[in-house]
């Protein structure tokens, strides 16, 4: 047996100062996504901000229900409003951050594994990466270029 490695490429930023504006921005509006989650079970509020093509941005929060198991993640969230809203666009940029009423978030949340598979989706549909940036409410940034990035063994139409 061949023993094999995977290299995974991400870039890690100090603060924002080392972030280009439509980053910045985007966290900004991913922090202001935050204000609409649902969150009264976890208090772990999450705010997802996808950058479109043309420029514009939509946001998605997690939205948690009494019923645990249909609570909403952020990122899913977004990703169902940009499909609603602007089906043609292509995604260029989500920005995710969190914000816990329990203790202050000053390390980057990764996307569940669920949230991971639909935007491979998303990436693999429209044929361009999707730049993935991560900030808790403070603190480091966390960039990585593409969603394969982090699912590097993802399930897709190329396995059927
Ligand atoms: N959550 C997200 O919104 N996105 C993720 O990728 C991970 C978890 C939410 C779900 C739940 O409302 C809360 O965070 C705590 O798990």
């Amino acid at each position: 047996m061949e023993k094999k490695t995977i290299k995974i490429d991400y870039f890690l930023a100090k603060n924002t100062g080392e972030l280009n504006m439509s980053e910045r921005a985007l966290l900004q509006a991913a922090m202001r996504a935050t204000k609409n989650s649902h969150a009264p079970y976890s208090k772990f509020h999450v705010g997802a901000a996808l950058l479109l093509d043309d420029g514009s941005v939509i946001e998605g929060s997690n939205q948690e229900n009494a019923s645990f198991p249909i609570g909403l993640c952020a990122e899913r969230t977004a990703l169902s409003a940009k499909a609603s809203i602007a089906p043609q666009k292509k995604v260029k940029m989500i920005a995710i951050r969190t914000k816990s009423n329990l203790s202050q978030t000053t390390e980057p949340a990764a996307p569940c594994g669920i949230c991971r598979q639909a935007l491979l989706e998303v990436e693999e549909t429209q044929k361009h990466n999707i730049k993935v940036i991560l900030q808790g409410e403070f603190g480091s940034v966390l960039v990585f270029n593409s969603v394969k990035e982090l699912l590097p063994f993802y399930f897709g139409s190329k396995d059927f």
